[in-house]
């Protein structure tokens, strides 16, 4: 049967894959297909792809021949892939025991099921899990052609991010000089060193640094990417000794800021303008109310700025809903432009 798909090169295709999961426009009941080294990604709605991306009719096989966990149980359930964990949210342990089953049975590549056992907490930003199969909690996942190894038991990490992340890696210029102020396990630090920027990632898990730096190896840009296991207040000279806490101060560093840490990213914004250079963008991660979800944010870093003492001009050059956190809280990011 034919159906409408999406043909890229083969090396664009995971990376085109995803683009069209997270736009809702992927059809997983269809096969993808491979020929003379090009993908055909099979779509639910060709009108509704961006329009960078052509498409074509083309016979795809159905993927009936495949089981999925929603065949062998009476209600489908809800399950996201973090490499090969498959990762789901059921309170009922009942529920959770068949779902994982399921999805053990059905042919989903899986080696381990892990279901979500509390919210993300502590400085770390790390949930408790239960483990329903498999031995590893570590894995490989893959987002627009890069591979991050992670334990999402030791480690911060969503794939749920990919398309927000993907936005700001696009705006980094090579030779940029940025800092990634909670860097986690890579996933903007990693790719924004890819683009040719200089990268200093900074996480006060002890956990995360030992991924980062695998992570920078594995992407083949460890020659431009310095992890920094600290509290990240401690790049810049606290001490007045002419050197910040890391050896290295970067007061007046950097071309670009990533601070993704929404519940107190406040809490660093004396760092972020000290470290940031003559004409530097922000891009600041937030958690609000739906009634005014960028005015804090907005607030929060003029008044760091002004409190400086150096003569800021601040822009907000964006203002971006990622998405919706808990009723009625946005999560949200500003970019916002520092110029001296
Ligand atoms: C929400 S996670 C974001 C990680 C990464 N940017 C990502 O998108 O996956 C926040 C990270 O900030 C780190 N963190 C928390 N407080 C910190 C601090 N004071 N200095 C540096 N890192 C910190 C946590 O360990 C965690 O990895």
């Amino acid at each position: 049967m034919n159906a409408p798909c999406v043909r890229v090169p083969r090396e664009a295709g995971e990376e085109t894959r995803e683009r069209l999961v997270d736009a809702g426009l992927f059809d997983g009941d269809r096969q993808i297909a491979v020929e003379d080294g090009d993908i055909y990604v099979p779509v639910v709605d060709a009108d509704a792809v961006p329009a960078d991306l052509a498409v074509v009719d083309r016979a795809t096989g159905g993927r009936s021949q495949q089981t999925t966990p929603a065949d062998l149980l009476d209600e489908p359930p809800t399950y996201e892939r973090l490499g090969d964990i498959v990762v789901i949210d059921e309170d009922d342990p009942q529920r959770a025991r068949a779902v994982a089953d399921a999805v053990v049975a059905s042919d989903v590549p899986c080696q381990t099921v892990l279901n979500r056992a509390s919210k993300v907490t502590g400085e770390y930003r790390v949930r408790e899990w239960e483990r329903l199969a498999g031995e590893s909690t570590e894995t490989v996942h893959r987002e627009y052609g890069h591979g991050f190894l992670l334990d999402p038991t030791t480690v911060y990490f969503s794939p749920r991010l990919a398309t927000e992340r993907h936005r700001v890696v696009e705006q980094v210029q090579p030779d940029e000089r940025v800092l990634d102020m909670f860097a986690g396990v890579g996933p903007f630090a990693v790719p924004t060193a890819s683009r040719g920027a200089e990268v200093v990632a900074v996480d006060a898990n002890p956990a995360a640094i030992p991924y980062l730096r695998e992570n920078a190896r594995r992407n083949g840009v460890a020659d431009r990417l310095r992890a920094v296991e600290a509290d990240v207040r401690s790049v810049v000279d606290r001490d007045g000794d002419g050197e910040g806490d890391t050896e290295v101060d970067y007061r007046d560093w950097a071309d670009r800021l990533v601070a993704n840490l929404p519940h107190s990213a406040d809490e660093f914004l004396d760092t972020a303008v000290a470290v940031a250079g003559d004409d530097c963008v922000l891009h600041y991660y937030d958690i609000q109310h739906e009634d005014d979800p960028f005015g804090p944010g907005a607030r929060a870093i003029r008044a760091a700025a002004a409190a400086s003492g150096d003569d800021y001009d601040v822009t907000v050059e964006t203002e971006r809903v990622v998405r919706s956190y808990a009723p009625h809280e946005l999560n949200v990011c500003l970019d916002v432009r520092l110029r001296r």
